[in-house]
């Protein structure tokens, strides 16, 4: 995945995305938010895990056609990058914690082109052992 080109990085990254997407979510909660070590990062990084959330999302609204918005570890600061079409942080040394799938595939069938929606519901099934794992 991190030196792939053409077709062969197409293929590996969406494989590789999408494992990441899947494995992330769990039950439906309410008040859903990470603990310990993650939430005491994305205060720092972010001010609070509501400001956290606003970026994200906004990360996500703003990306320009098919692709991924990720939580990554950047020398022990997190932060959060757009990257296109089956890009993943990895190719630039991150490591990943937490994505959201904004290719339109993802949402249509149930939001249709109202993709700020689609992003806002993912919060409630996000499993923040999952993605304090990936630390
Ligand atoms: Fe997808």
């Amino acid at each position: 995945m991190k030196r792939a080109e053409g077709g062969m990085f197409n293929n590996a990254g969406q494989v590789l995305n999408h494992t990441m997407y899947f494995e992330q979510f769990g039950a439906k909660r309410e008040n859903n938010k990470p603990e310990g070590v993650l939430l005491s990062l994305i205060e720092k990084n972010f001010d609070s895990f509501e400001a956290f959330k606003t970026e994200f999302v906004q990360k996500g609204v703003s990306l320009f056609g098919s692709g991924w918005v990720w939580l990554s570890l950047k020398g022990g600061e997190l932060v959060i990058t757009q990257e296109p079409n089956a890009g993943n942080p990895v190719r630039s040394g991150l490591k990943p914690l937490l994505t959201f799938d904004v290719w339109e595939h993802a949402y249509y069938l149930d939001y249709q082109n109202r993709r700020a929606d689609h992003l806002a519901a993912l919060w409630d099934i996000i499993d923040w052992k999952v993605v304090e794992g990936r630390l």
